[in-house]
């Protein structure tokens, strides 16, 4: 049975295209939403031009009640019915409420090699550290903040010139190849890691 996946969005969705262009093909899932917190992302014009039906809950209105916001999305949810979710540059944390209830069905993309850097400013954490290495995990979502089992990682080599920029626009087309294979084989039920080298 094909698996219905919704993904969630923030910016750009650039990790949300490269999902929803893998789908097109004979895959385990096909996209059914895409949703996103911010009305003017630019990936729900791209969502539209890959004609996946798209929502949008700003979450601004909320302030500080999660729950509200959560509430809205766990409707927006209902309504398309997903097996699994995707967050693809999706920058709002979710409650342990949400993320017991789509226990299981909820992964997400991290740039960083977990359990190094979760959180924010990844890239710049590894130039600190003096890291030879980075990369960027996709993982299942869980009550703690990028901490859930791993599905799949891939690594790039830290050059000597490298800068924040650099690393981001080198990361990128990996998680774009990554994300699709660890969505492929969750859906088709198979969780052996995806490990990919640059
Ligand atoms: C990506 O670096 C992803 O790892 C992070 O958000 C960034 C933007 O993603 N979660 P996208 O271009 O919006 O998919």
């Amino acid at each position: 049975m094909t698996k219905r996946v919704a993904i969630l969005i923030s910016g750009g969705g650039s990790n949300m295209v490269a999902l929803a262009e893998d789908m097109r093909g004979d895959h385990p899932a096909r996209p059914v939403l895409v949703l996103s917190n911010d009305p003017a992302a630019g990936g729900l014009a791209k969502a539209r031009r890959l004609h996946i039906p798209t929502h949008a809950i700003d979450h601004k209105p909320y302030g500080k009640d999660r729950a509200g916001f959560e509430d809205a999305l766990q409707n927006a949810l209902e309504l398309a019915k997903p097996d699994i979710i995707c967050l693809a540059g999706f920058m709002r944390i979710l409650t342990p409420d949400f993320t017991a209830k789509w226990a299981g069905r909820v992964l997400n993309i991290h740039p960083s090699l977990l359990p190094k850097y979760k959180g924010l400013r990844t890239h710049q954490r590894a130039l600190e550290a003096g890291d030879s290495e980075h990369g960027c995990s996709v993982h299942e979502v869980t009550a703690e903040l990028d901490d859930g089992p791993i599905l799949g990682q891939a690594r790039i080599a830290i050059r000597p010139d490298d800068t924040a920029e650099t690393l981001t626009a080198r990361l990128l087309p990996m998680e774009h190849q990554l994300y699709p294979a660890v969505l492929r084989r969750f859906a088709a039920g198979d969780r052996t890691p995806v490990t990919l080298q640059a």
